[in-house]
């Protein structure tokens, strides 16, 4: 494992995204952590991030300078590279050299163990205040920049690297090549930890934990419940079984898929619950889109809380004891919600919608330790359709946060047509990839007179609301286009009902949200 230490920056997830991507695997720990449990892990290497401090703050986080003595390969970036110059004899101090963005570094070794191979002059990403302005003894200066005499400096033989700027993102035109000189040459790895590698440990792990005891898995139709569900699926097969909830507000296709498709791809053990009536009932009225999702999720809880109950009775009939709950929890949760034990239970608590405090299952999360992309990855791996594995976000609330105005069967039925007309169209000219998601909306408090045929129509509107994201926080309008929008709204008027308009939602986030309730 190499290690990423984490000063404070959000750049420390990004760095152990990178090291993975080089197909070692990494794990984040926090500064705070004491050099000797870093050590007790015995890391194949580890990696100092950047931090938003200054190392002459006060409050500055340090570091034990045991740990560039353990003979563990160590890499400093930005903060951490300046902390390593400081602990270590050099000079950092605030020259006024400060450098933020787009930069231009120039390679001053030949020979250098970190930059063998890419270019003399560089683009790179610098973000600092702090300079170094003399390598620590026994260190060979391997890089600057104009306003920086020390941007590199590396000490084979105390196999220490550092480097003032953020290999970590794209900007830096050779980072992830330098990475990867740290991980390969500098410390002797190799690129092992692949996919299928994952999915092996993973599948011996869960069986040795499981036992020839039984589990239960709520599938929600999204990508990581999927993942997770096929992977302790191939652990211990029928002792396993999956509960998918149908709330009726799911989309045209999706359960039939979740039933044909996923079960096709691992031979799972499903059990689909129809609650459409109950749902439909429960939401008969309302309008308000918090009520609608209170309502939804309180359903939603009952009903999995009904079958998971079932199942235990009847494995309790013949003798057997279902003890573990799986879950699709990720990294970036893990890591969010602080690391520790304990913290990722209250998260993954809300991952099915929230499940009681007094918890009588012990969770089983097989992706803890991924990230989606490789969530993605191992579902390939294990043989989901594309269909599942490359799916765009979807909400758990489903369609009934669509529809503006009250849920009813009619107008789930019609927003179903209107959005498998859309995402089909999306498909068709490969736009898939380029959009977050394409929410379709139905305005079914509005009327708007139209003309169809020779007749005049008194129909609802529905929104057009594709948007480019990174993480949903914010979000961009997605400019689609013409003649897919064009192609979209002639087949939304013309093959569904009751609608005559189709408009687009031109709005980012903020300020507005995705979904429109
Ligand atoms: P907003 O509308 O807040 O949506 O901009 C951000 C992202 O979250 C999704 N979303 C949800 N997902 N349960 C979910 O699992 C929810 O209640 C929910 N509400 C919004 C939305 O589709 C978008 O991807």
């Amino acid at each position: 494992t190499v290690l990423v230490v984490d000063f404070g920056a959000q750049y420390a997830q990004l760095i152990a995204r990178r090291v993975r991507e080089a197909r070692v695997y990494s794990e984040i720990v926090p500064s705070t952590t004491p050099v000797a449990e870093m050590l007790a892990r015995r890391p194949a290497a580890v990696i100092l991030s950047g931090g938003p401090s200054s190392v002459y703050a006060e409050e500055a986080p340090g570091l034990d300078r045991a740990l560039f003595e353990a003979g563990v390969p160590v890499f400093g970036i930005c903060y951490g590279f300046q902390l390593m110059a400081q602990t270590l004899g050099g000079t950092v101090d605030n020259t006024g050299a400060r450098e933020y963005g787009r930069t231009r570094l120039s390679v001053t070794r030949t020979g250098s163990t970190l930059f063998e191979g890419t270019p003399e002059e560089q683009t790179v990403w610098m973000s600092h205040g702090d300079a170094c302005s003399a390598a620590p003894p026994g260190f060979a200066v391997t890089a600057a920049t104009e306003q920086v005499p020390v941007a590199a400096f590396e000490d084979d033989e105390r196999r220490l690297y550092g480097v003032q700027y953020h290999p970590e993102v794209l900007h830096s035109t050779h980072g992830q090549q330098l990475l990867e000189h740290f991980l390969y040459r500098g410390a002797g790895l190799a690129p092992t930890w692949t996919t299928g590698s994952i999915v092996a440990e993973q599948v011996a792990a869960i069986r040795e934990r499981i036992g020839n005891r039984r589990a239960i898995c709520g599938l929600s139709g999204g990508v990581d419940s999927a993942v997770a569900a096929a992977l302790v699926n191939k652990a211990i097969g029928s002792r396993l079984t999956c509960v998918y909830v149908d709330h009726g507000l799911m989309r045209k296709g999706e359960t039939e898929q979740v039933e044909k498709d996923f079960v096709a791809a691992t031979g799972a053990q499903l059990r689909v619950v129809d609650a459409s009536e109950r749902f439909l009932a429960a939401l008969a009225g309302v309008t308000d889109p918090e009520e609608k999702r209170k309502i939804i999720g309180r359903e939603f809880i009952r009903v999995f809380e009904q079958a998971q109950a079932e199942i235990v009775a009847e494995a309790g009939e013949l003798g057997e004891e279902v003890r573990f709950l799986v879950q699709g929890t990720l990294y970036p949760d893990v890591v969010e919600s602080g690391g520790g034990t304990g913290t990722a239970n209250i998260k993954s608590h809300h991952n099915v919608g929230g499940l009681p405090e007094d918890l009588q299952f012990e969770l089983v999360e097989p992706l803890r330790k991924l990230f989606k992309d490789e969530v993605r990855m191992v579902g390939q791996e294990l043989g989901l359709p594309e269909e599942i594995v490359q799916r765009q976000p979807f909400p758990g609330p489903g369609l009934g946060i669509r529809i503006v105005g009250e849920v009813t069967r009619e107008r789930l039925d019609l927003l179903r047509e209107a959005d498998a007309i859309a995402r089909a169209e999306l498909t068709a000219a490969g736009l898939d990839r380029d959009i977050w998601q394409c929410p379709v909306v139905l305005l079914a408090q509005v009327r708007s007179v139209g003309v169809q045929g020779d007749g005049r129509t008194y129909g609802h509107p529905v929104v057009l609301r594709p948007v480019s994201s990174e993480d949903a926080m914010t979000a961009d309008w997605s400019r689609l286009p013409y003649d897919v929008l064009a192609r979209i709204s002639t087949r939304i008027t013309n093959e569904v009902p009751d609608v005559n308009r189709v408009v687009l939602d031109i709005t980012s986030k903020p300020p507005g949200t995705i979904e429109w309730e």
